[in-house]
């Protein structure tokens, strides 16, 4: 089974349009040891042929150039991408929807039931779709039952309710329900080894930390270093918390957690922020993850399993 990164960062890329934050300037003019990152989403492949994309960036044009695998190329019109499922209904993880719209026939869309209204109501870009290619809604299960994705049979898929937030567009923003944010346990059916995705994610429970203890791997929420970062740089009255990202720092953040995490447990940070200090690869912020033995993902990695 194959992950193949295809975008690291969280909302706005790295760096971010408009940003003038001393990471965003410092990549610009080229002085700072640190890569380029596009919008957080992943694709995953049993065969290396059909590919599962979960979430749909609004980068995914360039992501999709810059992975041939992803373009088996069987027919004049074709993808490789087989079916779409959404983690939540941000804008940085589903806009890319609209541009699959010349897809022949309807987008498989997996979701919860929670996320596939929004997108019907708030952000109704499974309506604009409707006058393209369509989506299939396939809503998902959020009471632990796996399931797949059609045609890509050979992928088990868990989802995992989680505290996090809707977007900021919702009229849920401020009373998050349990179908909002999911985390996915992907499971390879031929090793039964596992994998725990979740680029948002508010909160480590002892119950979540217990699931994605029984994951080889685990690629999570990297958004930010410390929760009042937002607020100190002056670019936003907001902390990680009222975003629904639990920050990697200090008591209770998420390095605690995956410390305390088997030693032979794969940890790899996602949906980074631009505004993040371990972005610079040779910053002390960085060295820390190293020596706990976490990593950083970067666009076009590919973790297999
Ligand atoms: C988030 O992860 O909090 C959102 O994607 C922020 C955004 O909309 O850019
Ligand atoms: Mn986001
Ligand atoms: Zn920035």
């Amino acid at each position: 089974m194959r992950i193949r990164v295809l975008g690291s960062s969280a909302g706005g890329g790295f760096p971010q349009w408009n940003c003038n934050c001393p990471n965003c300037d410092g990549l610009r003019r080229r002085k700072l040891m640190a890569h380029a990152r596009t919008q957080s989403s992943i694709a995953v492949s049993a065969n290396e042929v059909d590919w599962l994309l979960v979430n749909a960036s609004p980068d995914i044009l360039g992501q999709i150039r810059d992975t041939p695998e992803l373009q088996p190329a069987r027919a004049m019109r074709d993808s490789g991408i087989a079916a779409v499922l959404l983690m939540d209904a941000q804008i940085d993880h589903v806009t890319g929807l609209l541009m699959l719209r010349e897809r022949a026939g309807a987008l498989p869309l997996l979701a919860t039931p929670e996320v596939l209204s929004e997108l019907d109501s708030g952000f109704p870009i499974t309506r604009l779709l409707s006058h393209y290619c369509g989506v299939a809604p396939h809503p998902v299960p959020t009471d632990g039952r796996t399931f797949t994705a059609p045609g890509l049979e050979g992928i088990e898929l868990q989802a995992v309710p989680l505290a996090s937030k809707p977007p900021p567009y919702s009229p849920f923003r401020g009373n998050p329900r349990p179908g909002d944010n999911i985390g996915l346990v992907l499971r390879n059916p031929a090793t039964g080894a596992r994998v725990f995705y979740a680029p948002g994610l508010g909160e480590v429970t002892p119950e979540l930390l217990a699931i994605m203890a029984t994951c080889a791997v685990v690629l999570v929420d990297g958004t930010f270093w410390t929760g009042d970062e937002m607020q100190r740089l002056g670019l936003s009255p907001k902390a990680a918390a009222d975003m629904g990202h639990l920050p990697q720092s200090g008591p209770g953040g998420m390095i605690e957690h995956l410390a305390r995490l088997p030693a032979t447990t794969r940890k790899l940070l996602i949906h980074v922020n631009n505004t993040n200090p371990i972005l610079i690869e040779d910053s002390p912020e960085r060295d820390e993850l190293t020596r706990r033995r976490i990593e950083v993902a970067r666009d076009g990695m590919d973790i297999r399993f």
